[in-house]
């Protein structure tokens, strides 16, 4: 009798016994910045993740530092829609002012992805036909990732899903010098109705049809599996799932499967969840946030990307 209650009987009990734990070095924040705003600008459900204009981003992450954020995703959204020959200068712009501010305390990752350049909001280019112009939007891809790093980012994370994308980053990326700089694939990254607030914040809702051509279909594992080992096999060294809170079960089998490490993403709806649930009274935000990272962790998760985590110190995380 009991058995299950003696250990919960106090904090340090509990503490003693928890299978997993983990800090704000495991946290990655994420920063929108948009080309020719004038102010900060709410999205909403995202709570205090703004969508910023350049002149306002070194401030956040001094902010962020002081709250003891690591890790960064950062968003840029540009100015222009083009069809392609997309131009990273604003980008550039935004990862040396993150760099300037944060140094080696800020560990910067680029989401690398075509839909917040294209007019058509779409992941890659289309040819003449309508059809997916692989190649082209390989080399976008690549030309935009070598930028990213030359001016400063730590990291690339591929977010777009188009086939061959890891390997041809990698290459590119080597033959640039920057064969330090890691790759984060989203490996296993659903259609799914969970980015409403994100394609808000990014502007980067398709203008035509959905993104079901080339994201992951939500009632396949196998598809998963199979992307997350096609990204392992093309030299990706970090792996991820998205949406995360909906993808928990397959982070241990991607790992197994792979040997990399594998985060999860907590995307803009499920944290918007969170936020909304929390404003109508229903739920303690603080609590819920910290249990959908506990859930994630113990489900396998290496590290976590939330728009949370800046809040991870005054919740305790250490
Ligand atoms: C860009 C990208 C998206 C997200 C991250 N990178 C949107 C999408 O694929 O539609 C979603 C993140 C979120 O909802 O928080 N491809």
């Amino acid at each position: 009798m009991k058995r299950l209650q003696r250990l919960k009987a106090t904090a340090a009990l509990r503490d003693l016994v928890a299978e997993v734990g983990f800090g704000r070095a495991q946290l990655v924040q994420p920063l929108f910045v948009v080309e020719g705003l004038a102010a900060p600008e709410a999205v909403p459900g995202l709570g205090d993740n703004d969508r910023l204009p350049l002149a306002a981003l070194g401030a956040r992450v001094t902010r962020d530092l002081e709250a003891g954020v690591r890790q960064f995703m950062l968003f840029v959204v540009p100015a222009a829609k083009q069809a392609r020959g997309f131009d990273a200068g604003f980008a550039s712009r935004a990862i040396e002012t993150v760099k300037a501010r944060g140094g080696d305390a800020a560990t910067l990752w680029v989401d690398t992805c075509l839909c917040s350049h294209t007019a058509s909001g779409h992941c890659c280019l289309h040819d003449s036909r309508g059809r997916q112009d692989l190649p082209g939007t390989l080399a976008e891809l690549a030309s935009l990732a070598r930028a990213y790093a030359d001016a400063g980012a730590d990291g690339i994370a591929p977010s777009d899903m188009n086939d061959g994308r890891v390997a041809h980053l990698r290459a590119t990326l080597d033959a640039a010098g920057h064969d330090l700089v890691p790759i984060m694939s989203y490996s296993a990254k659903f259609a799914s109705g969970f980015y409403g607030p994100f394609r808000v914040a990014a502007d980067s809702a398709p203008q035509h049809g959905d993104r079901r051509g080339y994201q992951l279909d939500v009632r396949s594992a196998r598809d998963a599996y199979a992307a997350s080992e096609r990204c392992a096999a093309e030299g990706a060294d970090l792996l991820m799932v998205k949406p995360g809170m909906s993808s928990i079960d397959l982070i241990a089998g991607i790992g197994a499967r792979t040997g990399l490490p594998v985060g999860a993403y907590q995307v803009s709806g499920e944290y918007a969840g969170l936020t909304l649930l929390a404003r109508e009274g229903l739920a303690n935000f603080d609590a819920a946030l910290l249990e959908s990272w506990y859930v994630m962790r113990r489900a396998g998760a290496a590290f976590i990307v939330t728009y949370g985590a800046r809040l991870a110190g005054a919740l305790g995380l250490s």
